[in-house]
């Protein structure tokens, strides 16, 4: 090394240390004096560690996917049970691999054009659009009123020859009755992608959800229980079988970080190695920042979700005492413990509630509300262009109970930041808000 080069050496190590320096305590300083922004759920929540983490990242000249992200999945692999898991760039992503890794000649029973998926009518829309991109149809299946999931009478209901798989959702953190699903799902031969993009840490019988179905999806967006701003994971049960493939699709189709990259390489000695393309593939990549961040909020998040359940617990014991013939909340099937990512609310029939002026006046005090994910899909515009059928426990096309939800329901955002004032706040603000809604 010669004195010049030592000496650049050394002032960009003294530069980075100030820098990390001053970012962790500016992310100290915020966190001090955060005042959370109550029910506003696009907020960041990062501290000084996230902040440290990512700058580090951007000033370490390695910014693309590599180590970091291969950590943050293995870390999250060891989180949640699983076997092994992909990182990509948002859950819309994880959903769009997976469906299709299940369509792919890897797939116990893939996925063809023309072949049916059930999926939930309460549902996101990237839960609905790999299933359209495949080249399949989609078939919404009318809900369980009191879980807000999909209805099991309905999804048998639902099952014809066509059938080829099932796009489970956990909706709001509530995890489905997945030992009976899966039953169902081996009896008819069809494959399930679990979307916990909502329900990190939700279980059934003691089993985190994402192990359950052949792969599962996981959104780390920024109003989810652990958030790399954008980013998402694919998880399986069965790594042999999938891995290489969703490597593959994830970057462009080729062979890097493929099990069976060297082999590739001899078998194709004409080709540059680093440039050998053997599937169809996307670019979904995250990058090393987003795992950097990643890496921090694991560490936090069992205590995050803890805080969740205690949040959801005191609103759900204090609603249903006082207002529970009038108000629906979502209940969790014996032996499955929920995750809670939001607080949902269905005003009952007999209750002379508008659920409309409730919701104005709780905006009106600054309590966002939103739709119970997007509400009742068919009711989307898009879903006319889908070519789909909806179905319901009476074998009829009508969702009554999801349409029932989507006209009578709202969701609240419930996130680890808030503080006890803020949560006796929300029960305040219901309690004048049903009020002056009646
Ligand atoms: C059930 C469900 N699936 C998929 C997604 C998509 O995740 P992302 O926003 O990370 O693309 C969401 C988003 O919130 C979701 O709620």
């Amino acid at each position: 090394m010669t004195d010049l080069t030592k000496e650049f050496a050394e002032q960009s190590e003294t530069l980075k240390r100030e820098i990390l320096e001053k970012v962790s305590a500016y992310g100290e300083l915020q966190r001090q004096h955060s005042q959370p922004g109550d029910f506003d759920l696009i907020r960041s929540t990062f501290e000084a560690e996230e902040l440290s983490a990512a700058v580090d990242v951007l000033l370490g000249g390695q910014v693309t996917m590599a180590g970091k992200v291969k950590a943050f999945e293995q870390a999250w692999s060891h989180w949640n049970h699983s076997p092994a898991s992909i990182m990509v760039n948002s859950g819309s992503s994880a959903n769009l691999v997976a469906m299709a890794a299940l369509a792919s000649r890897l797939s116990p029973h893939p996925i063809q054009a023309g072949d049916e998926v059930l999926v939930p009518a309460i549902c996101w829309s990237t839960s609905v659009f790999p299933i359209v991109q495949m080249g399949a149809i989609p078939v919404l299946v009318d809900i369980d009123p009191l879980t807000l999931n999909m209805s099991l009478e309905a999804m048998e209901q639902a099952i014809t020859p066509k059938t080829r798989g099932i796009v489970v959702i956990h909706v709001l953190g509530n995890p489905c009755p997945m030992r009976e699903i899966m039953a169902l799902a081996q009896k008819h031969h069809l494959v399930v992608l679990e979307d916990c993009c909502e329900a990190h840490g939700a279980t059934v019988g003691g089993i985190k959800v994402g192990n359950f179905g052949d792969l599962s999806s996981f959104s780390f967006f920024l109003s989810h229980h652990l958030t790399t701003i954008e980013g998402g994971m694919v998880s399986m049960q069965n790594p042999e079988r999938w891995q290489d493939y969703l490597i593959s699709q994830r970057a462009h189709g080729w062979i890097r970080g493929r099990s069976d990259e060297a082999e590739w390489q001899s078998r194709f000695p004409g080709l540059n190695g680093g440039w050998i393309f053997v599937e169809t593939g996307y670019n979904l990549r995250p990058t090393e920042m987003h795992a950097a961040i990643g890496l921090c909020q694991l560490r936090r998040l069992d205590a995050w979700i803890k805080r969740r359940k205690q949040i959801f617990s005191y609103w759900r014991d204090n609603i249903t005492s006082r207002w529970g013939e009038q108000l629906q909340l979502q209940q969790t099937l014996p032996d499955h413990e929920a995750s809670p990512f939001g607080l949902s609310i269905v005003v009952q029939a007999e209750s002379s509630l508008d659920p409309i002026t409730l919701q104005t006046y709780l905006k009106s005090k600054g309590i966002f509300t939103r739709p119970l994910i997007a509400g009742n899909f068919a009711r989307q515009p898009v879903w006319e262009s889908l070519n789909g059928r909806c179905v319901a426990a009476d074998g009829s096309d009508q969702l009554t109970m999801a349409d029932f939800a989507h006209t009578r329901g709202f969701m609240i955002g419930l996130h680890q930041d808030l503080s006890d004032p803020a949560v006796e706040f929300f029960i305040q603000q219901l309690a004048a808000g049903i009020q002056a809604s009646q």
